[in-house]
């Protein structure tokens, strides 16, 4: 057995970990928790700092599991690259974000790889977590890390891409329970990658390449999308019906084969269901070709926030109410504190343009930017006893419907979160 692959399997490899965010550090904390050495680095100085602090910016991270890693574990923070140097593992978790353009934004992972080239990567497994299009790793990374050596990949150094899976406050599935996939360069690459995520996960799926890894994370998002795509246009089509979708779906679902429930709702929200496609749909437009499902479920889905706005309309102007929405939740689903790409922030950013004005409640979130202003979350309270539409955006756990629905009159709820309300004094508009 080669040194890395002895040291990976003793666990006496040094692994880092690039970029401390919502994937990063639970995986830094596991790897640790696993018996490795790690290193956390990330350039944002406040959440080294925070770290420092024994506080967790991460809902899936409580500031208890932080301090109990920190004390019992060999793990540590910084904003510099340094510990590059004896670690035998890298991985990659930055951002992969969509530019003004709406094409893929890949200068992070770009960054992130000039900084390692920089030290010496002999006998080190490098691994790219973060989504990217197919061919990204070899075609993007690879000629990076060999641009300052003439180091052989699969014999001198590794590289591997393995796509996260990981789904932010959901506690039924995490890293060591959810198969983790894996795709190296060389089958070397691959199976050193085997030997490292078997300490974290208890099922490592090993594909043939690195491209067929970033295809498998493009599929499952993508599949995804398109199934939203598909049960909000079904919405759409209950509502010129008069059917009640929601009424549908759990009919639907009774069925104990050949169908999986998906639920329509305001828009996309999050860093990858709204996102990874597109990547997917860039790298075919660099081929001349297209996904037709793709397009297709882009255009429903990212049509929702203009529909609940001119359904909200015709709901104000029926009832003959103020000219001001309240959005109850703002994050782009339940129970986390994550408003990326969240639909709310659409939603409120089509109002403004129609000079309807609004404010909002989340518990998870004190204030957010729009159109460069500053709004802050009022109480729910605040929304009780008025002529004013409240709707429902986000239902998070800890928000009481029964208290909620007793004390307004009309109630547009996109979530169908009011399923299990019998108060018939409301007026409820569903999606
Ligand atoms: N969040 C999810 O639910 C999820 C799920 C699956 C996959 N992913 C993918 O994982 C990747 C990371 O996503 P995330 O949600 O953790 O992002 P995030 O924004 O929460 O965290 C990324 C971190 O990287 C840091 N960073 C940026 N540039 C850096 C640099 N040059 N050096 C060091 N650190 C740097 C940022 O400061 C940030 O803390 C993305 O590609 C995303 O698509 C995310």
């Amino acid at each position: 057995m080669n040194e890395l692959a002895k040291k990976l399997k003793d666990k006496t490899a040094n692994v880092t970990v690039i970029g401390l965010g919502y994937i990063g550090l639970p995986l830094s904390i596991s790897f640790a928790k696993a018996g490795f050495n790690v290193f956390g680095i990330d350039i944002d100085n406040s959440k080294i700092q925070s770290l420092h602090e024994q506080n967790s910016y991460i809902s899936d991270v409580s500031d208890k599991e932080l301090k109990k890693t920190i004390k019992n574990h060999k793990i540590n923070f910084t904003s510099n690259y340094s510990p590059i140097v004896e670690s035998d593992v890298v991985i990659i978790c930055v951002p992969t974000p969509l530019n003004k353009t709406k094409d893929p934004d890949i200068s992070y992972i770009v960054k992130v790889s000039e900084e390692i080239s920089k030290f010496d990567i002999n006998k080190k497994l490098i691994c790219l977590e973060s989504t990217v299009y197919p061919g990204a790793t070899e075609e993007v990374i690879l000629p990076i890390l060999t641009s300052n050596n003439n180091l052989k990949i699969g014999d001198d150094f590794n590289l591997l891409f393995s796509p996260e899976r990981m789904d932010p406050g959901q506690s039924n599935w995490n890293l060591s329970n959810t198969p983790k996939v894996i795709g190296g360069i060389t089958s070397r690459c691959t199976d050193l990658g085997q030997i490292l995520y078997n300490s974290v996960s208890d099922n490592i799926i090993k594909v043939s390449s690195t491209k067929a890894a970033e295809m498998t994370k493009l599929l499952e998002n993508t599949f995804r999308a398109a199934n939203i795509g598909l049960i909000n246009e079904m919405a759409l089509i209950c509502k010129k019906l008069n059917l009640d979708i929601w009424e549908i779906i759990e009919a639907a679902k009774t069925k104990p084969y050949g169908y999986m429930p998906f639920y329509p709702g305001p828009g996309l929200g999050g860093h990858c269901i709204p996102v990874d496609p597109r990547y997917l749909e860039w790298k075919l437009e660099m081929l001349n070709t297209e996904s037709k499902f793709i397009k297709l479920s882009e255009d429903i889905n990212f049509g929702m926030p203009d529909y609940v706005v001119q359904s909200a309309e015709e709901i104000i102007k029926k009832h003959n109410l103020n000219n001001k929405v309240n959005i109850i939740g703002v994050t782009y689903k339940p129970n986390v504190s994550d408003i990326r790409e969240s639909p709310a922030i659409d939603i409120m950013q089509i109002l403004s343009k129609k000079n309807i004005k609004f404010s909002f409640n989340d518990p998870h979130i004190n204030k957010l930017e729009i159109e460069n202003l500053t709004i802050k979350s009022e109480s729910i309270e605040s929304f009780f006893n008025n002529k004013e539409l409240s709707i429902i955006i986000t239902d998070h756990a800890n928000y009481d419907w029964d208290y909620i629905s007793k004390n307004l009159e009309i109630i547009y709820d996109t979530r169908n979160a009011l399923r299990n309300i019998k108060n018939t004094k409301i007026n409820i508009y569903k999606l």
